[in-house]
């Protein structure tokens, strides 16, 4: 499995706490950055791990900004995204079995660095359910125009 992942300024640190967790779990990355703690706009991070997991190059993408709104928000703008923003590890498995979502998204603010690297790992290793899930999720692709 290849991550891309990437932050604004407000997920810096949990961005590399999840790199540490990455690199621990052997699973390979991309980091599309920040490379500085100054104040960027998350949209404009959003997009190439977006972009890239969309066209496939990447099977999965994690974001990170303060609250993990915004950048979910801008995330889900790109055809084929279904990013999920998670704070919890009963809503990190449910995505997967349920939404088969493709980008993680969570906020620095709003949770500690312990419950984000156990829901990082679980939505890693939580397979899709397929079955009725299949088809709400075509009528999502649907929806996409
Ligand atoms: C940046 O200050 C903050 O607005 C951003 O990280 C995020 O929380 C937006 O949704």
């Amino acid at each position: 499995m290849k991550i891309a992942i990437s932050s604004d300024h407000g997920g810096n640190n949990l961005r590399k706490e999840i790199m540490h967790l990455l690199d621990e779990l052997n699973i390979s990355y991309e980091d599309f950055g920040p490379q500085t703690d100054d104040s960027v706009d998350y949209p404009d991070y959003a997009r190439p791990v977006a972009e890239r997991v969309a066209a496939g190059e990447f099977d999965r993408g994690i974001l990170i900004c303060g609250t993990g709104i915004g950048i979910s928000i801008a995330a889900n703008k790109f055809k084929g995204i279904r990013c999920a923003l998670v704070h919890d590890t009963f809503s990190a498995k449910a995505t997967r079995c349920h939404n088969d979502s493709n980008v993680l998204a969570m906020g620095e603010r709003v949770i500690g660095p312990g419950l984000a690297r156990e829901i990082v790992e679980t939505w890693l290793i939580t397979d899709f359910e397929g079955g009725r899930h299949t088809r709400r999720i075509e009528k999502i692709t649907e929806l996409e125009g």
